[in-house]
């Protein structure tokens, strides 16, 4: 491991970090190694790291020392936070700034933050097309990751901003795949109209940060958005009907009724997919699948991801 250079993956037992610590794991050659973080290091996926190779050191975002520690000896590190865990926007502001400055301490010569939009730049909270949340937030779990990007600029470590895209996993793990209408014919639900969403695997999205810190200086002070394709609410129900075999129909509900959905976070996914709608090309534009294959050259497209996946959905 000595003479590869060390990148210290947040949410390594996650979906994001997975993918990169994977990456990194798999290609043997590739002059890179994994130093997994989790809290736990007895967890079955953190065992599932070790067996492969990866070095598994306990930190805690909540702890900044534990964050020093792991990114000591660092090359580079990924940094991503799970609002879901929490659904405090403060709280990943905070955890955050602490991997900034944690990076800064350690001299770290990369670091690809997984962030997203601050949508007040395109919804100041003045605006009452979509109700403002928590009081100073539109898409909470988005606000907070853009308005932390500068803090890794502030401490002088050298970034890549990296803006992912809607998991098509969400169908398998997020209850967001089709369900069966009155009529029985299944019915896939998204606020999105006629607009395109852009969405990608997973696992594709540590993949593409794989080809940055390979790509290394290039990608520094960029903002660099992954996409495995973009594609209409009709267009994933026609996918999906292909894969299943059976008829999905896409059910475009509103803005206001997704929010209304009553499930946690529903608010906070129905201004999202309103801000994607609402401002589609500056939300796909960055989003580049061509320039994602380029960085990661598996990245897959819908179909692939169903072939793998569609029988993982959960119908009922
Ligand atoms: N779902 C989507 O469509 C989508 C799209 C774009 C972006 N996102 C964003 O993706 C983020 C979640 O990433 P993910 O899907 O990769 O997460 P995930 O699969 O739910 O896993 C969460 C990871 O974060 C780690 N983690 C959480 N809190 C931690 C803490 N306090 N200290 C150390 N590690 C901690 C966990 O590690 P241990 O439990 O092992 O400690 C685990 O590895 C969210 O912030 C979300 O907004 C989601």
């Amino acid at each position: 491991m000595n003479d590869k250079k060390v990148i210290t993956v947040i949410g390594a037992t996650g979906a994001q970090g997975g993918g990169l610590a994977r990456a990194i794991l798999d290609d043997t050659a590739g002059g890179f190694a994994t130093r997994a973080v989790t809290r736990n290091a007895d967890s079955p996926k953190a065992n599932e790291l070790a067996e492969r190779g990866a070095q598994i050191v306990v930190a805690d975002l909540d702890d900044e020392k534990s964050l020093m520690k792991a990114f000591e000896g660092a090359f580079g590190a990924f940094c991503v936070t799970n609002f879901w865990e929490h659904f405090s926007p403060d709280k990943e502001m905070a955890q955050i700034a602490s991997m900034a400055r944690a990076a800064k301490g350690a001299g770290l010569r990369h670091v690809v933050w997984s962030s997203l939009e601050d949508t007040r730049r395109w919804v100041p909270l003045d605006d009452d097309r979509m109700p403002t949340l928590m009081k100073s937030y539109k898409v909470p779990h988005f606000d907070g990751k853009g308005a932390s990007d500068q803090v890794f600029a502030d401490q002088g470590v050298p970034t890549t901003i990296l803006l992912t895209s809607f998991y098509w996993d969400n169908l398998v793990h997020f209850g967001m795949g089709p369900k069966p209408g009155p009529d029985g014919v299944l019915a896939f639900t998204l606020p999105m109209g006629d607009r395109k969403l852009p969405g990608i695997a997973a696992e594709d999205i540590g993949r593409c940060a794989y080809g940055i810190f390979k790509g290394g200086k290039q990608y520094i002070g960029k903002t660099v958005g992954i996409a495995g394709e973009h594609l209409t609410g009709a267009e994933m129900a026609a996918a999906l009907s292909k894969a299943l075999g059976r008829e999905v129909r896409y059910n475009a509900v509103s803005f206001d009724a997704y929010r209304g959905f009553g499930f946690p976070g529903a608010e906070d996914l129905g201004n999202m997919f309103q801000f994607k709608h609402d401002f589609q090309e500056d939300f796909c534009r960055p989003r580049d699948p061509v320039k994602s294959r380029e960085l990661n050259p598996s990245l897959q497209t819908f179909a692939d991801w169903l072939r793998v996946n569609g029988r993982n959905i959960p119908l009922e």
